[in-house]
């Protein structure tokens, strides 16, 4: 990674937020555990990359629900993120995943179907605005963010969930079910939608 003026801002702004959470003397900070996640979600959790999600802005119950999940051998499985996880403890995810939420949400320049975006507003209000609220914005909660995260990412999770790969909560289960009965291509649609958020 390049270290330009903005990374080494948002380090010492990282450096400064951080600090008083510190742990007592001889444990990693919050940002010395970020560092290693910088390489692909950035330093200041915005990803580099679309494969890979952005986890800036994300709430703190969120980021551990996933992270003990991917800890978890029955849980959310994934190549990269089960074995990096394991190497963590849940004090040390607590203290990252306080470092992420302080982060700000850098909402990715993507292409997207303005027709298909706008059809996907409506979808989304109808079937997932329940739980993702704000169009999908809101960082509140245990639902993640979805507007403006990077689509291709978005594309994988829903095909890891529609396929068990990931496991959905009941209740969104049965609303993606509804989507895809009313619009076989509603997910494509919704998708477009949250990637063309700024
Ligand atoms: C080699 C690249 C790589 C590194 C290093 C890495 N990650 Fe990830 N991370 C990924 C990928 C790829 C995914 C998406 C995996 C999936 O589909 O479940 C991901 C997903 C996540 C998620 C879930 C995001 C969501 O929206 O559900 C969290 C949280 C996360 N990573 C945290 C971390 C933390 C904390 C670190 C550092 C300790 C880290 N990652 C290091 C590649 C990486
Ligand atoms: C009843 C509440 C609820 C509804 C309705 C709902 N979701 Fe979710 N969604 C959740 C929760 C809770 C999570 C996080 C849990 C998890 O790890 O799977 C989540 C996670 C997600 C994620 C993964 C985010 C990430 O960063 O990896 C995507 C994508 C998603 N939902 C899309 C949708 C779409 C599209 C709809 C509408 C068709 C929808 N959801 C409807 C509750 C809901």
């Amino acid at each position: 990674m390049k270290l330009n003026k903005k990374v080494l801002a948002l380090i010492v702004l990282g450096g400064l937020s951080v600090s008083g959470n510190s742990m007592a003397a001889g444990t990693a900070s919050a940002l010395d555990l970020a560092n290693t996640c910088a390489g692909c979600h950035g330093i200041d959790g915005n990803s580099t990359g679309p494969a890979i999600p952005s986890i800036a802005e994300m709430s703190t119950e969120y980021f551990k629900e996933a992270m003990l999940d991917y800890k978890n051998p029955e849980g959310r499985l994934n190549t990269v993120m089960s074995r990096i996880a394991k190497g963590y403890s849940e004090e040390e995810i607590n203290l990252m995943a306080g470092y992420f939420a302080k982060q700000k949400m850098v909402r990715q320049e993507q292409k997207f179907d303005a027709t298909q975006a706008k059809a996907g507003a409506k979808l989304h209000k109808k079937y997932c605005e329940k739980c993702h609220e704000d169009g999908g914005r809101s960082a509140e909660d245990d639902a993640g963010i979805l507007a403006g995260q990077w689509t291709t990412y978005l594309e994988y999770t829903m095909a890891d969930y529609v396929d068990g790969h990931r496991e959905m909560t009941k209740k969104m289960k049965k609303k993606v079910k509804k989507l895809l009965k009313a619009d076989p291509k509603g997910m494509e649609k919704v998708i477009e939608y949250y990637g063309s958020q700024k």
